[in-house]
């Protein structure tokens, strides 16, 4: 037997048992008269202690060529340790060994397998399968794991069915670009990887499946950021014979379920905030509603006194910053940097101080008295100790200036503290959004989501006013899930894919499928998909969510590890009917 406990498991009530555990070998301290071995595994470690003149001489040697990695087996005696450690559960006990078999060598690890790696992150992803050796991020893995389990348990107890759909599909309209896949036998046509299951999981409900989930993969083609993979997980859901309330009413129970499961945390009631209430007070549809910080309009208390750059301004917007009146020059640089870069594309900020004893004084005093700075006191509920922060300039960009400063302002505060969760459903989001570079209506969410019944009238007049029954989960500022209660009449859908710019043609060829089924007594249906990754990096305490999968890609897009993607050979090609130009094989 290669073991008969993990190195996690063993205590003082094991004492003298013969036992045998097998392992890593995290590290060995030979002191000459005593060896120490430290052996780890999944579970845990355990420490084998060689007194040398008391051991066989073989396991000694054998002992004294072990390396860091190499993997044994060790078979002896549970026994009382001398000097006990209460760093690890284990820390009572050691091993006095009867045999250690050497059951594999290892060469140097490129880095140290603790939980403080002195790896950098293009190493750790070249060597995954050593970093997932590590505490921390196999710990992230079995939360992922309890979480989907949990998720299963949950939605089995309430009637839904796992049903598993296809990979190789056709383009499903999600916002991103496609997978695509060449087909062999169907030389110049191709798959696309699924976006989403959206399509297939509306057919399960013109079937008859009534509510349905799946934990499964998929695959977008979109700039990578901290919070995003171009392979991703969902828990994707459908249900028919619902209304929106419905929908919410059922998955905020399985977020307050996974909540106390996980974290043993009683969530309150999701708070319900309308998309347009979102960005007029968060500039964000993604409002992270730890902190309050709301924005103030200061537009109409601060044009016409002389100051160009409200004057010339479409909006001028105050955050109201706490206690943050006695921040430095220094600080108040930095924060104008921030703003100033690139990325957020001010021009400049105007910060205002409401000191302690009463007195204000803003970086625009030249055209600001006082008696106007207690305007702007009263109009933003300021206090004495507050620091207003003030932007101003074109609407749509400083509301997202403002919001990016609201987030930083939130960190630098310690408003934003990762055990702290603050859940929410923003609802209401308009059905279509304009698009300047192709100068057409894109749908916000979906082509297959409905349109609020009331504002069906405005979709001939004003399409940009039609609210959509499209909801989205908030938690701490990330967006951990989306749905919408869908369209499932063939006119509606048809008028849908009229105004997103699809010829009747085109609609037919992409989604006829869809709208033929339609025909046959499509119920009512709505659902949702949680970013599966997003959720356990959330309940895991981190914003990256590449440390709660197992084999991530790097930010552009490859596993560094496997070296994917990489060039096919010329016979693939062939066989796939594909000619690459000149720039297209590296080989
Ligand atoms: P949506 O496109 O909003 O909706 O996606 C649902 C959720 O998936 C997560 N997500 C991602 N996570 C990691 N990496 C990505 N690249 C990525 N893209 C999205 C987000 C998001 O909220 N079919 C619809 C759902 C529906 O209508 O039922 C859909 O896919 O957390």
């Amino acid at each position: 037997m290669l073991r008969t406990h993990t190195c996690g498991e063993l205590r003082l009530s094991h004492l003298n048992q013969t036992v045998t555990i097998s392992g890593w070998v995290q590290g060995v301290r030979d002191k000459g008269s005593l060896i120490w071995i430290d052996l780890r595994d999944r579970y845990g470690i355990t420490q084998i202690t060689i007194e040398t003149e008391n051991i066989a001489a073989d396991i000694v040697s054998l002992a004294r060529t072990l390396g860091r990695e190499y993997v044994i087996s060790v078979s002896g005696k549970v026994s009382e340790r001398y000097s006990k450690s209460d760093k690890i559960p284990t820390g009572e006990i050691e091993i006095i060994p009867d045999s250690i078999r050497l059951l594999n060598k290892s060469i140097t690890p490129p880095f140290t397998i603790e939980d403080d790696t002195d790896g950098g992150d293009d190493l750790r992803m070249r060597y995954r399968y050593l970093d997932i050796r590590r505490n921390p991020v196999r710990k992230n893995l079995e939360l992922r794991h309890r979480m989907a389990i949990e998720t299963r348990n949950f939605l089995d107890g309430l009637n839904f069915l796992e049903v598993e759909t296809p990979v190789l599909i056709k383009s499903t309209p999600e916002g991103a670009r496609d997978f695509i896949v060449p087909s062999r036998i169907n030389q110049g046509e191709f798959y696309a990887l699924p976006q989403s299951p959206q399509t297939f999981k509306q057919l399960l409900m013109v079937g008859g499946f009534d509510r349905y989930y799946q934990i499964v993969k998929c695959f977008r083609d979109e700039d990578l950021r901290a919070d995003r993979q171009p392979e991703f997980t969902q828990i994707d859901c459908e249900m028919a014979f619902v209304e929106q309330e419905d929908v919410l009413q059922t998955f905020e129970s399985l977020v307050s379920y996974l909540f106390k499961k996980i974290k043993g945390i009683e969530v309150p009631t999701l708070q319900r905030m309308t998309y347009a209430h979102a960005m007029q007070y968060y500039g964000n549809d993604k409002p992270d509603t730890r902190f309050d910080m709301t924005f103030c309009d200061l537009t109409s208390t601060v044009k016409g006194k002389g100051f160009k750059v409200f004057d010339e301004a479409q909006i001028v917007l105050a955050i109201c910053a706490k206690g943050a009146a006695n921040y430095t020059r220094k600080q108040i640089d930095e924060l104008t940097d921030f703003v100033k870069r690139p990325q957020i594309g001010c021009t400049g900020l105007i910060y205002c101080r409401f000191e302690a004893n009463g007195s204000a004084k803003s970086s625009v005093d030249k055209f600001f008295n006082e008696e106007e700075l207690l305007k702007w006191k009263a109009a933003t509920r300021a206090e004495a100790g507050d620091l207003l922060l003030i932007l101003a300039g074109e609407e749509t960009r400083t509301r997202k200036a403002m919001s990016e400063l609201r987030l930083e302002m939130g960190t630098r505060l310690g408003l934003r503290d990762k055990n702290t969760f603050s859940c929410l459903w923003v609802i209401d989001f308009p059905l279509l959004e304009w698009n300047d570079e192709t100068s057409r209506w894109h749908a916000m969410h979906h082509p297959f989501t409905s349109p609020k019944p009331e504002d069906i009238p405005l979709l001939n007049t004003q399409p940009g006013q039609v609210r959509a029954n499209a909801y989205d989960m908030v938690i701490n500022g990330v967006e951990v899930g989306g749905g919408s209660i869908r369209i499932f009449n063939k006119e509606l859908q048809a008028k849908m894919f009229e105004l997103l710019g699809f010829s009747p043609q085109e609609a037919v060829n992409q989604f006829g499928f869809l709208m033929n089924a339609f025909e046959y007594g499509a119920p009512p249906h709505g659902g949702i998909a949680f970013g599966f990754d997003r959720l356990c990096s959330l309940f895991g305490g981190a914003d990256v969510i590449r440390d709660f999968i197992a084999f991530p890609k790097n930010n552009s897009g490859r596993d560094v590890m496997i070296d994917s993607p990489s060039v096919i050979s010329q016979e693939q090609l062939n066989e796939l009917g594909i000619v690459l130009n000149n720039t297209g094989n590296k080989d």
